[in-house]
């Protein structure tokens, strides 16, 4: 299965038909493979292996290995001009369009104008205006690409129909309808991931732990739960010594007037107090697990998406080997390429399709990366600044994507990819309660840099 893997995950994503060529270059490395196997056995049998000596290794003999590699911070140029509005769908719809155009089942795809003409099947890419049901349970679509609108009846018996959200990119493969202005959907495309991701592990037995939504400042911050958990990273067992990482996906403190009547369930009224009492909660975090903040809609920076790292204002107050990002950013940890995203976006998936609920949100993490972005529609729950490139599509596809906001937590795998949602430490406020949200805090996914196996530990 493993050789298999590696010879579909080296194809690229056009390739559907497979010559002697590709295969003899998977029998080659089957054939080196068996040689070394062969060659190890040999060597056992004379010495047999010594026994793993994992419990002696810890994070903390390893240096940190950061790289940030897509991040908003410092590239921000957006003043939110119709012509920024433009160029931002513009970009969206190219990039995403070419994913889609690379899945074999598009080829021969034209323009909307030209393709509306052709009297039997037509397939075309396009980008989402419009999405509602209809009565008898199908869904309509208009849809553009520059060169032309169109509504697109996409019957429930569509292959990948449902789930569709405005302004995704999508491609279509149809027939045309009766009436010459409507096309009916067979089939719609998504970019998607292109076969499986194989997870880039690391040499070095070090694992990553999630820490989200820490809200410092709510009287429902969980101050012993925090203590739990940081006497744990201090003293702790195998897991915990070897933790060299500690990603934190937004939502650092609560803010102020985020919600209605947020004052009343506020314990520190400042801003700057309460990023101060976050700084005092990561001193008891040991010197060897380097720290990745990424803001949430309750940090303190603009809450339009791409969101830039938190301003010096704030960091200044936080301790100073912190690492910080945009959200989302992507980052690569030992090589392991980590999706940093807050989480916003769910809120809009949850809203738009009745399948998708705050029950699973690993579900709408799975959406995100099917249509490779991660807040599609604007205009909804999520702000969208217009910048001159969508920082919020997934242009490479990571090892690890993780969320918070939701206040839930999970951990599960979509083509390869470790999706993780990653808790929070504020229990159920009352503004929570009135809207029904039931959290499942002080709960810290732990994800191994070296095999990906992922586990959840409890506080
Ligand atoms: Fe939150
Ligand atoms: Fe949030």
């Amino acid at each position: 299965m493993d050789f298999a893997e590696q010879f579909f995950s080296n194809l690229d994503g056009g390739t559907f038909m497979v010559t002697m060529e590709d295969v003899l270059k998977v029998e080659s490395i089957v054939r080196e493979v068996a040689k070394k196997y062969r060659a190890s056995k040999k060597v056992e049998e004379i010495r047999p292996p010594e026994p793993k000596k994992t419990s002696a290794v810890k994070a903390k003999d390893f240096d940190s290995e950061i790289e940030i590699k897509k991040d908003i911070t410092g590239n921000s140029t957006c003043e939110g001009t119709i012509k920024d509005f433009q160029r931002y769908f513009k970009h969206r719809f190219q990039t995403l369009g070419d994913m889609v155009r690379n899945r074999r089942e598009m080829r021969g795809s034209l323009e909307i104008s030209k393709a509306k003409r052709k009297m039997s099947e037509m397939k075309f890419i396009c980008i989402v205006n419009r999405v509602r049901s209809t009565k008898g349970g199908h869904t309509m679509i208009e849809v553009e690409d520059g060169s032309d609108v169109v509504t697109v009846l996409v019957p429930n018996t569509a292959t990948g129909g449902s789930n569709l959200v405005p302004d995704e990119v999508i491609g279509v493969i149809g027939k045309p309808g009766k009436n010459n202005d409507l096309i009916i959907a067979e089939r719609i495309l998504r970019p998607d991931i292109p076969g499986r991701k194989r997870f880039s592990g690391c040499d070095d037995p070090i694992s990553v732990a999630f820490v989200g939504d820490i809200h410092v400042g709510s009287n429902a911050f969980m101050q012993d739960k925090w203590d739990k958990f940081m006497k744990w990273l201090n003293n702790g067992d195998e897991i915990s010594s070897s933790i060299k990482y500690m990603v934190m996906p937004g939502d650092m403190v609560d803010g102020i007037g985020i919600y209605p009547r947020q004052e009343e369930e506020l314990l520190i009224h400042d801003i700057y107090e309460q990023y101060e009492e976050l700084a005092r909660l990561l001193e008891a975090v040991p010197d060897h697990i380097k720290i990745v903040i990424s803001p949430g809609n309750h940090d303190a920076v603009r809450p339009a998406e791409p969101q830039p790292a938190l301003p010096n204002n704030i960091t200044k107050l936080l301790p100073s080997e912190v690492t910080f990002v945009g959200n989302p950013s992507t980052i690569l940890l030992h090589g392991v390429e980590v999706l940093i995203y807050h989480g916003k976006g769910i809120d809009d998936f949850i809203s738009a399709v009745p399948s998708l609920t705050y029950e699973n949100p690993l579900a709408s993490m799975i959406e995100m990366l099917n249509k490779r972005h991660v807040a599609p529609t604007y205009g909804g729950k999520t702000a969208i600044a217009p910048e001159k490139e969508d920082y919020l599509i997934i242009d490479s596809v990571p090892d690890i994507f993780v969320t918070g906001h939701v206040h839930w937590v999970g951990v599960d795998e979509y083509k390869g990819v470790r999706l993780i949602n990653a808790s929070t430490w504020q229990t159920q406020t009352t503004y929570q309660k009135m809207r029904n949200i039931d959290p499942i805090p002080a709960m810290v996914p732990i994800v191994s840099l070296q095999t990906g196996r992922a586990r959840i530990k409890e506080f």
